[in-house]
């Protein structure tokens, strides 16, 4: 018998976490649904108490998700548990209150300011309160892996005792090695007495690049929870990769004999989601979901490839959603064609939002004569953005070259009413930013700008990332089009729009 081991996702919570990442109620909501179409056993969907905006995401997410369970994050405080209970509730029995406190000295001593004892009173405290709101309690203990091991095996014994059905031992700095975490489970394993009344999860930060080797690791020494992200989004360098983790262990199954429940062809449409939801790019390198982690382009390689597919292939491109068709689309191509070709890519839309994205293609199409699935996913990914905008392109121009003075011409509308403007720059971005600037009466800070060719060719469409910071909080925009500027210009305004939508979330009442 092969044991399993449940997937709680995290991205709707740590991962949200990272600078840039922030999602707003329907993007949560977006992102939620397809995790269910992954089929991870539990999704964290927010911390509830930390904002308004979060407590409502996580009360969307629990009321509309049927299938995996719903878990909010609380502090081991009754207030904080009441709030997240209250985001919660509607999931019935399928809510999951994660409750977490420090267990670290270092952690106690500067950030709690609590003593041993007055530690695990709050554990017995925050569990029991929670245990009976519902008998799905999950306890965390913060910065474990750094924590003296016979202190954390009495606060966990005590969170058991309590009633948490799960108790995780988060690596929350990224410290700790695979052969020290296995250690550690080991000796958590035998000596917290009531042990077998829980189930023993895991929870790694990559700040070494270790987290998905620390939870395979831990996995073998004895824990059947893993808290992961899909690509591996989360504080700092982030948290182990959903889909690294998955597809390590679908694998080597010959030397991990374990199962998860992930269908991982959702895998690539998990992936792109997200980062068309956030803005956060993917490393071409990637493992699983990156542009080459399926790519040969050494001859060698292409030739053993073509030959017998196992000789540099250890797992499928379509095993992770990844079409091997390289059918390429142009203005010829009719409706049911294209609709076929968004269901392989992974996407499900809707009647309306078909017709909407059928009707870019064909204007795309116009311009460039081969549109390749990149371009699919730009076209898709835009429709499926932020539908309420503040700010919007109309149309511009802009004149560069090496003596012209550089000059955007920009028409928007910002808040209903068309504005327009003509800014003279150093350069044809910094005149159009400059431009965008003055109509939305914004002053962010550009802090990285990155603009690459979408696909092959010079007539690929150009994909613009940038990352603004504005008022200490930091946004990712993101934007494509078949002129480099326009597509900077989409890019910068995405961003701001993205920026109003989190100030809006801020808000909301309840
Ligand atoms: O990294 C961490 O310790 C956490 C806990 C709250 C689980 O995210
Ligand atoms: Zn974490």
């Amino acid at each position: 018998m092969t044991a399993s081991i449940q997937i709680f996702d995290t991205t709707l919570r740590d991962g949200e976490q990272s600078p840039g990442a922030s999602m707003t109620r329907e993007e949560k909501l977006r992102m939620a649904l397809q995790l269910e179409k992954l089929k991870v056993d539990v999704i964290e969907a927010g911390f509830p108490i930390a904002s308004v905006g979060d407590f409502e995401g996580v009360k969307l997410v629990a009321r509309t998700i049927k299938g995996p369970q719903v878990a909010g994050l609380a502090r081991a405080s009754a207030a904080d548990i009441d709030r997240a209970w209250t985001a919660l509730k509607p999931a019935g029995d399928r809510a999951r209150i994660h409750t977490f406190i420090a267990t670290s000295d270092i952690h106690m001593k500067h950030k709690l300011r609590m003593s041993r004892e007055e530690v695990l009173a709050a554990t017995a405290r925050a569990v029991a309160h929670a245990r009976n709101l519902t008998a799905n309690v999950e306890f965390s203990a913060e910065d474990a892996t750094r924590t003296e091991l016979p202190f954390l095996a009495r606060v966990l014994e005590t969170a058991i005792g309590a009633g948490a059905a799960v108790v995780n031992i988060p690596d929350t700095v990224g410290y700790t090695l695979p052969s020290e975490f296995q250690r550690i489970i080991h000796y958590l394993r035998e000596n917290v007495p009531n042990i077998h009344r829980a189930v023993i999860s895991v929870h790694c930060h990559n700040d070494l690049g270790l987290a998905v080797a620390n939870s395979l690791a831990a996995v073998e020494a004895g824990a059947r929870q893993v808290e992961c992200t899909v690509n591996g989004i989360g504080e700092r360098a982030g948290n182990c990769s959903l889909e690294e983790l998955v597809m390590a262990l679908r694998t080597r199954n010959d030397l991990m004999p374990f199962q998860t429940g992930i269908d991982t062809r959702q895998i690539m449409a998990s992936s792109k989601l997200l980062f068309s939801l956030t803005g956060m790019m993917v490393q071409p390198n990637k493992a699983v979901v990156g542009e080459n982690a399926f790519a040969h382009e050494a001859g060698i390689h292409q030739h053993g490839v073509l030959k017998e597919k196992s000789t540099y292939e250890i797992m499928t491109p379509e095993s992770v959603g990844l079409s091997s068709n390289n059918l390429v689309l142009g203005k010829h191509s009719g409706r049911h064609a294209f609709r076929e070709r968004l269901v392989h890519l992974g996407y499900a839309l809707d009647e309306a939002q078909l017709d909407k994205v059928f009707g870019r293609f064909k204007s795309l199409a116009d311009r460039k004569k081969k549109i390749y699935d990149e371009d699919l996913d730009a076209l898709v990914l835009e429709e499926l953005g932020p539908n309420k905008k503040r700010y919007k392109l109309i149309q511009m121009s802009v004149t560069s070259g090496s003596f012209a003075a550089p000059t955007a011409t920009l028409e928007m509308r910002v808040d209903g009413k068309v504005r327009k403007t003509a800014v003279i720059g150093v350069g044809p971005v910094d005149a159009t930013y400059k431009a965008v600037t003055q109509l939305t009466g914004s002053n962010p800070r550009l802090k990285h700008f990155m603009l690459a060719a979408l696909t092959r060719g010079t007539d690929a469409q150009g994909d613009c990332t940038v990352r603004l910071e504005i008022d200490g909080r930091m946004v990712v925009g993101h934007g494509v089009h078949s002129d480099i500027i326009v597509a900077s210009a989409k890019a910068f305004i995405d961003a701001l729009n993205r920026y109003a939508a989190i100030e809006e979330r801020m808000k909301v009442t309840y």
